[in-house]
């Protein structure tokens, strides 16, 4: 029922049919992973990272050439917009940053250069919702790549591949890994893109050892059951936020007046466990006493997990963003972003209901 952890870095190739080694991307445990999330995502082959980022940098540094350009929407994980805004700029590598993913704001965005069309859906840490399936048709008729960054959806609520996406990245650091004690990056593709980005990935050696990998195996059993929890938990938490006084902003796709609502009911098969809410506080001092109150819900880094973690954006995703390119995406101060766990529902707005009390109520 497991795969054998190889702890080998050493294999004989006097009779395989390729030479296997772990920076070679084809050590046994890391092909039973590849295999489980491509079915996961119905990608056709795929390749395992050291860690989300090293994914979506050798990606984008395998499909992308000095003189190229590219397309993201601006509301982007805060690592994902400093790769592009420094180490892209600085191969020569140039970009365009979207309001909003829409097909009128990519025919706009677009020149004779641009190879590569870059999404986040739901983004980090507003949520919001792009069109899946418009921009993968759009970056066909333009015969662009289209990428999409699935971590905050996880393959149990979306899957871009059917919906026209070329490829697929997962910080697997995040729901693919599940229990906040890995490190890791997917990406799932077709077959040639897989070999195109091999081809670098070789050469910048991000690859990940075989412990891990059985440790993602073993994730991977119960990532259907930990999301469904999630995203029943994230729901139940939106609604409760909405309705309080005391809270300002809540976005969560599952909720009616978001306005990607109708949009994720179409592609997605569940609304997620990320929500984020502005709670009535003075600035970053407010929104840390806020965090210093709860008792269930955890103030760390990261997301995913079984355990209901809480962070404010301006302080750890985007903290190296200027202030002036946070208010540009958005990301106040008093934001606060929640990764639900699997806890009892009831706990976790119990919690919630007893930090949102303030000292002159
Ligand atoms: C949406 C998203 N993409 C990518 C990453 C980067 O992944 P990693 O930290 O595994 O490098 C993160 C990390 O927080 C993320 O939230």
């Amino acid at each position: 029922m497991n795969t054998p952890i190889y702890t080998s870095s050493a294999f004989g190739y006097l009779d395989t049919i390729e030479n296997i080694y772990p920076r070679y991307y084809n050590t046994p445990n890391q092909e039973v992973v590849v295999q489980k999330l491509c079915a996961l995502e119905q990608g056709e082959a795929g390749l395992l990272f050291g860690s989300g980022m090293a994914a979506i940098s050798t990606t984008m540094l395998a499909l992308l050439e000095t003189g190229d350009h590219v397309i993201l929407q601006r509301d982007l994980y805060g690592g994902t917009h400093h790769f592009v805004t420094i180490e892209l700029k600085r191969v020569g590598i140039s970009y365009t940053l979207v309001e909003e993913p829409t097909v009128d704001q990519l025919e706009a965005a677009i020149r004779t250069t641009t190879k590569l069309v870059y999404i986040e859906t739901p983004s980090n840490p507003l949520l919001k919702i792009t069109d899946v399936a418009a921009v993968g048709s759009w970056a066909q008729q333009h015969r662009l790549i289209s990428v999409i960054d699935n971590t905050f959806a996880s393959p149990i609520n979306q899957n871009p591949i059917p919906l026209g996406i070329d490829v697929v990245i997962h910080s697997g650091t995040k729901y693919l890994g599940g229990h906040s004690d890995l490190c890791f990056g997917a990406v799932i593709t077709s077959q040639p893109l897989r070999d195109r980005i091999y081809a670098t990935a070789i050469n910048l050696g991000g690859s990940v050892n075989a412990a891990t990998c059985a440790l993602i195996e073993r994730s991977l059993k119960t990532l259907s059951l930990r999301v469904h929890q999630q995203n029943k938990n994230a729901q139940a938490i939106a609604d409760f936020l909405q309705q309080h006084p005391r809270v300002q902003q809540v976005h969560y796709p599952g909720l009616t007046d978001h306005p990607g609502y109708d949009i994720a009911r179409q592609q997605m098969q569940g609304f997620g466990g990320m929500l984020s809410f502005e709670p009535a506080v003075e600035g970053s001092a407010g929104a840390e006493q806020f965090m210093r109150k709860l008792k269930v819900i955890t103030p760390a880094i990261s997301l995913g997990g079984v355990e209901s973690l809480i962070c404010a954006p301006a302080k750890t995703s985007h903290i190296k963003l200027s202030t002036e390119e946070r208010k540009q995406v958005g990301v106040s101060d008093e934001l606060l972003r929640i990764s639900v766990g699997i806890e009892d529902t009831e706990d976790l707005l119990e919690d919630l209901q007893q930090a949102l009390v303030m000292n002159n109520d």
